[in-house]
């Protein structure tokens, strides 16, 4: 099995990955790339992608291109707004391509529109429920596929991944997050291609 971390920046290493190098990528970078970036960060996706392509984006920054599905995550009411514009419940996850389908799910399953619950486990600023990434893995994959994720954060796409008996590949830049999911899985292979301080 191919469980691997890198330790680096996601522009950098994603020119070095071979095409069709993996089968699906589910994804969800900081949301403030500006259009240059994201634009040449798809074109990386849709060469080292076999199949599918999965990004998180919000409603008011959306990811570069036009999709083939969209699909939402309208997040339950978790805090009260205080300030003097709408807050955003609402985040959008942005599907390309094709591939894998499994068809075996419960209806409820295949809606463009999830409800998931915040996840308020502090792991993470902007950590994605773990229920929401199992969905769209179990939706869009099968066993022994492998998933990468060039933004992991806290590491839930990777996590949900092994649970669910696939592979994974993930980047990380943050050092402190980086090292939080080396101790979550320390059977994954570990690259560093960022100067690591101290170690
Ligand atoms: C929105 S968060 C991902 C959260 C993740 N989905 C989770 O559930 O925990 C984006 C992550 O991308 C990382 N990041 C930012 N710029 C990066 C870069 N150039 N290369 C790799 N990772 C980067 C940040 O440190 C952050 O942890």
């Amino acid at each position: 099995m191919t469980n691997k971390i890198i330790y680096g920046d996601a522009f950098e290493e994603l020119p070095k990955m071979e095409d069709k190098s993996v089968d699906v990528i589910i994804t969800d970078p900081p949301y403030d790339f500006p259009p240059g970036m994201k634009h040449r960060m798809h074109k990386q996706f849709l060469r080292i992608s076999r199949n599918w392509v999965i990004v998180f984006s919000p409603p008011h920054n959306q990811w570069i291109l036009p999709a083939d599905q969209y699909l939402f995550w309208i997040k339950p009411i978790s805090t009260k707004n205080t300030s003097r514009r709408y807050s955003r419940f609402a985040e959008m996850i942005f599907v390309y391509r094709d591939g894998v389908w499994n068809t075996d799910r419960h209806w409820s399953q295949y809606t463009n529109i999830f409800t998931d619950l915040v996840d308020t486990s502090k792991l993470h600023p902007f950590r994605k429920p773990p229920s929401l990434l199992e969905r769209l893995i179990l939706n869009h994959t099968k066993p022994g596929d492998i998933i990468f994720d060039p933004f992991f954060g806290s590491g839930t796409t990777l996590l949900v991944a092994k649970r669910k008996g696939r592979q994974y590949i993930g980047i990380e830049s943050d050092l402190g997050y980086f090292e939080k999911m080396r101790r979550k899985d320390h059977l994954a292979e570990v690259c560093y291609f960022k100067d690591v301080i101290g170690r």
